[in-house]
C-alpha cells in the first residue's frame, strides 16, 4: 500500500491510511454493540463489562417463564424467572437420582426461589442448550441431547455437570448484580 516518506527516510501513514484506519474502528465498534442485545440493563460500559465488571440485571420486565439472555465476562448467562410450576418440579426430585446432585436451594438465593442464574454454555462441549425445552421442561441441548431441568441441572445426555451458578448478588427485590456474590453463596454451585 501507499506509504509517505519522512525527511529521515522513515515510512509515514498517508491520509488515506488514516481514513482506513478509522473506517475500520468504526466498525469494530458496530460489531460490539450488535453483540450486546440481550443485556437487560448495563451500568459499566462495555470496555469494563469486558473486563470482568459486575453486571446488573433488571428482573421486572422477566414475566415468569421468561428466560433472558447476558454476558458478563464474555460468557453467556441465563436468567430465568420461574413460575410455581418450575420451582415445584425443580424441588420436587431424588437427589440420589441426579448426576451431579445437587438441591434446588443450593442453586438459588434464598428468599428468591424464582430467579435461576446459571452459565449459558452447555457443559458437554459448549453449545447454547434451548430454554423451556426437552423432557424436563428446563433447557434440551440440539448438539448431542443433553436435558435439563427448571434447576439447571443435568439430567440426561453427555453432560457430566450441571449448568454452573455464577456468582450474582440481590441488590433490590428485582435487580441483581452478576460477578459480585453475596454472603448467601449456593454452597454446592460449580464456580
Ligand atoms: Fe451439549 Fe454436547 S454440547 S450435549
Amino acid at each position: 500500500r501507499d506509504l509517505a516518506t519522512t525527511a529521515t527516510g522513515a515510512p509515514q501513514h498517508t491520509r488515506r491510511d488514516f481514513m482506513m484506519i478509522a473506517t475500520g474502528a468504526v466498525g469494530a465498534v458496530g460489531v460490539g454493540a450488535l453483540a450486546w442485545p440481550f443485556v437487560a440493563s448495563l451500568a459499566p460500559d462495555a470496555q469494563t463489562v469486558a473486563a470482568g465488571a459486575p453486571v446488573e440485571v433488571d428482573l421486572a420486565p422477566i414475566s415468569p417463564g421468561q428466560i433472558v439472555k447476558v454476558f458478563w465476562r464474555g460468557k453467556l448467562i441465563f436468567v430465568r424467572n420461574r413460575t410455581e410450576e418450575e420451582i415445584k418440579a425443580a424441588q420436587d426430585v431424588n437427589l440420589a437420582s441426579l448426576p451431579d446432585p445437587q438441591p434446588d436451594s443450593a442453586r438459588v438465593k434464598e428468599g428468591h426461589p424464582n430467579i435461576l442464574v446459571v452459565y449459558g454454555n452447555c457443559t458437554h462441549l459448549g453449545c447454547v442448550p434451548l430454554g423451556n425445552e426437552g423432557p424436563f421442561h428446563g433447557w434440551f441441548c440440539p448438539c448431542h441431547g443433553s436435558v435439563f431441568d427448571t434447576s439447571g441441572r443435568v439430567r440426561g445426555g453427555p453432560a457430566p455437570i450441571n449448568l454452573p451458578v455464577p456468582p450474582y448478588t440481590f441488590v433490590s427485590d428485582t435487580k441483581i448484580r452478576i460477578g459480585e456474590e453475596s454472603n448467601a453463596a449456593p454452597k454446592a454451585a460449580h464456580a
